[in-house]
């Protein structure tokens, strides 16, 4: 009887809010409660949804990337003038391993599992930085689907203990540790979300019943973009619930302002002028997603002598020292002047010597101005 007691206490305890949102970097969310227009950051919830066991099928409505909170009516989808939106609250540098927060409130712990995303469609994403625009719902679920695609793997960074959610069995799609996971949720002293750092409650503030920071690494891509948003999702075990926050960052020094190519491909500079020198030569990182057997090794081949003039024998060998099952990176940077223009291809080479080609289409670049210091990405996956 103790047992079930303490059960209804606790569903009576979920049903008047409770739960979590991004703190550092400071979301808007964040920003909105500090700014005291806020009463309950960690209750921007989305429900009901199925946010169990597939974490990627729930559509977001109105809540969109960056959350909705229905009990104080504010979207924060959309900036709002000295407040949240206008300007990064972080800048890092592309492809840096950052601390990243989130606070969850002692009353309600679903346990579950959590995200951190960025979309690298900047036109997109631009919807969500625009001064006095509300992005539609069919614009907040495209963005999700973008963020969605940019999760950014626990697995990419190294020394960081990814594990699978106690609450998920093998073959359920949540089998899967590139998403964060929190403890079992009836898993004692150390249950759910509130035992990963096992801190005191109160660390970090939630303003129902104390909260508990949920600490963690992620590797942001390899990008330069003045102003975008990193998106934290949970997906709660307990209930059909997903809470939702983002933040405004920069990643190097690149605008904000610049759409990538609508391709494969991404690279987002600022353009050399008044506010930097040019560079004479520009780092530029080829990431190649190549899912690859032991033995084998991912080169770059393309028409400049820089990449080999199509010759196997002189192809640029890519590094696998991103890679992981569940991201099969291979990267490699070449300094290229800009404007150079080439056509070129990825190559996987056996231990034997034998050469697999990537299919036709050749592949093609030019390597944009960009200022001194900048480095430009150039994503894609092996076809
Ligand atoms: C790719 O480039 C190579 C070298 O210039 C050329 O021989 C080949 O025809 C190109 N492939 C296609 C599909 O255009």
């Amino acid at each position: 009887m103790k047992l079930s007691s303490a059960f209804s206490v606790l569903s009576a305890a979920t049903l008047v809010q409770g739960h979590g949102y991004l703190t550092i970097p400071s979301s808007r969310t964040r920003l909105g409660s500090e700014a005291g227009l806020d009463s309950c950051p960690e209750c921007s919830i989305l429900e009901p949804v199925s946010a169990w066991p597939d974490l990627d099928v729930a559509p977001v409505g109105r809540s969109g990337p960056c959350g909705y909170n229905a009990r104080v009516s504010i979207d924060y989808n959309q900036p709002r003038a000295g407040l949240w939106g206008n300007t990064p609250v972080a800048r890092y540098s592309p492809g840096q391993t950052i601390d990243v927060q989130w606070c969850v409130d002692n009353n309600g712990d679903h346990g579950g599992m959590f995200a951190y995303r960025i979309c690298q469609d900047q036109a997109l994403v631009k919807k969500f930085l625009t001064p006095g625009y509300l992005p539609t719902n069919e614009e907040k679920q495209a963005a999700e689907d973008c963020f969605e695609r940019g999760t950014l793997p626990c697995t990419d960074v190294s020394g960081q203990n990814c594990g699978f959610s106690p609450d998920c069995s093998p073959g359920q799609p949540c089998w899967r540790n590139d998403w964060f996971t929190c403890n079992a949720f009836n898993g004692g002293d150390r249950r759910g979300c509130q035992g990963v750092d096992n801190a005191p409650r109160g660390s970090c503030y939630t303003s129902i019943a104390g909260g508990f920071p949920v600490t963690k690494k992620i590797k942001l891509p390899n990008i330069n973009v003045g102003h975008t948003l990193l998106s934290f999702k949970w997906n709660s075990f307990q209930t059909g619930q997903i809470y939702l926050s983002c933040a405004d960052i920069a990643i190097g020094e690149g605008s904000g302002t610049v759409d990538p190519p609508a391709s494969t491909t991404f690279s987002t500079v600022v353009t050399p002028g008044a506010s930097c020198a040019a560079a004479s030569s520009v780092p530029v990182v080829f990431n190649e997603k190549a899912t690859t057997a032991y033995g084998q090794n991912i080169k770059v081949v393309g028409s400049i002598a820089a990449l080999g003039s199509w010759n196997p024998a002189n192809a640029v060998p890519l590094s696998a020292t991103g890679y992981t099952a569940s991201n099969p990176l291979w990267s490699t940077t070449v300094a290229l002047a800009p404007g150079t223009s080439f056509t070129y291809k990825f190559i996987r080479v056996d231990s034997n010597g034998a050469v697999t080609w990537e299919s036709d289409p050749n592949r093609s670049y030019t390597v944009p101005a960009a200022c001194q210091g900048q480095s430009v990405a150039v994503e894609s996956t092996w076809r």
